[in-house]
């Protein structure tokens, strides 16, 4: 087996998390690939329909993988749904993933727009297991619709576990009594954010702009901004080309990339 021949992965559960996105719960059917860390990917292979990126938004099991997946092409669609039982291939793990753990005393800051969450729940998870090394720990969440909001059942527990969590929706539907507007807004909530601020954001690469911009403004130095950043891809390997951002090749130099070297990247047009 290479790194270009996928595994063979067995659907063992499949959630419905809003109209178009599911997660999928994936279990090896031989030995299992290394073990994926938080912001890392997987290429999902559906037999006979196409091969395309998702991030692990957790761990099923020993060796087994979550993925969080909304459909709005062919091979997602595909990926969407089969039943349990049914069979996929992974290629894996690829990209760099989340910098973590963050420097001892950090004030983390998890920043989420819609889909992005999936990537971050690992980071969440990490900063819940690991709650005594940080001085806090913020998430915030934006979604278009509070019926696509991700996990909405996870966020009292996060809580629990002595998390922040601040929930914005672009439009409130009948019996939304939360916060309307852009996540970026959300900041206004954080009481901790300085220098000691260590963030990481996922979303529309627009909003990651805004925020990333909103939180150096507000003393966060820019190498402390990390983003999960999206381009086609296609090996994972540093290969084909398919994934590159300037200089940068982002299945091998990301997706997880610093504002620091991101942000004049992101602002240059036609990268
Ligand atoms: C590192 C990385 C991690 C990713 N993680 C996840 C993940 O955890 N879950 C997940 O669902 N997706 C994730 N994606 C995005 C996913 O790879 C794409 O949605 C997928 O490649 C689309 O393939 P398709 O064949 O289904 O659709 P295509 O036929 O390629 O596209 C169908 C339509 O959707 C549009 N489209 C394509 N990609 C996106 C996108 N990212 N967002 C919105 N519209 C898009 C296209 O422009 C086109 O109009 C990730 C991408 C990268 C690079
Ligand atoms: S996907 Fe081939 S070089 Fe990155």
């Amino acid at each position: 087996m290479t790194t270009m021949t996928p595994a063979l992965y067995r659907v063992v559960d499949r959630l419905r998390d809003t109209d178009d996105t599911v997660t999928v719960a994936l279990e090896p059917v031989d030995e299992p690939l290394p073990v994926f860390r938080p912001g890392q990917f997987a290429m999902l292979y559906a037999f006979g329909v196409g091969e395309v990126p998702i991030s692990v938004s957790g761990r099923y099991g020993v060796g087994g993988l979550l993925h969080t997946i909304r459909a709005v092409g062919a091979t997602t669609n595909a990926l969407c749904r089969p039943e349990p039982g049914h069979m996929l291939g992974v290629r894996g793990p690829f990209g760099n993933g989340w910098d973590l753990p963050a420097p001892a005393g950090a004030d983390l800051v998890i920043v989420a727009g819609g889909l992005g969450l999936a990537p971050l729940r690992p980071v969440v998870r990490h900063a819940i297991a690991d709650r005594d090394r940080y001085a806090s720990a913020a998430v915030l969440i934006g979604a278009r619709t509070p019926q696509d909001l991700l996990y909405p059942d996870e966020y009292d527990a996060w809580r629990s576990a002595g998390l922040e969590v601040f929930v914005t929706v672009d439009r409130a539907a009948a019996g939304w009594t939360g916060q309307v507007g852009v996540v970026t807004a959300l900041f206004d909530r954080l009481n901790n954010h300085s220098t000691e601020t260590t963030a990481y954001l996922c979303g529309p690469e627009i909003m990651m702009r805004f925020a990333a911009r909103g939180l150096t403004d507000r003393g966060v130095p820019p190498d402390r901004v990390w983003l999960s950043l999206e381009r086609n891809m296609h090996c994972g390997l540093g290969h084909c080309g398919h994934c590159q951002l300037g200089p940068l090749l982002l299945c091998r130099d990301g997706p997880v990339v610093g504002y620091d070297v991101a942000g004049p990247l992101l602002s240059t047009k036609e990268l």
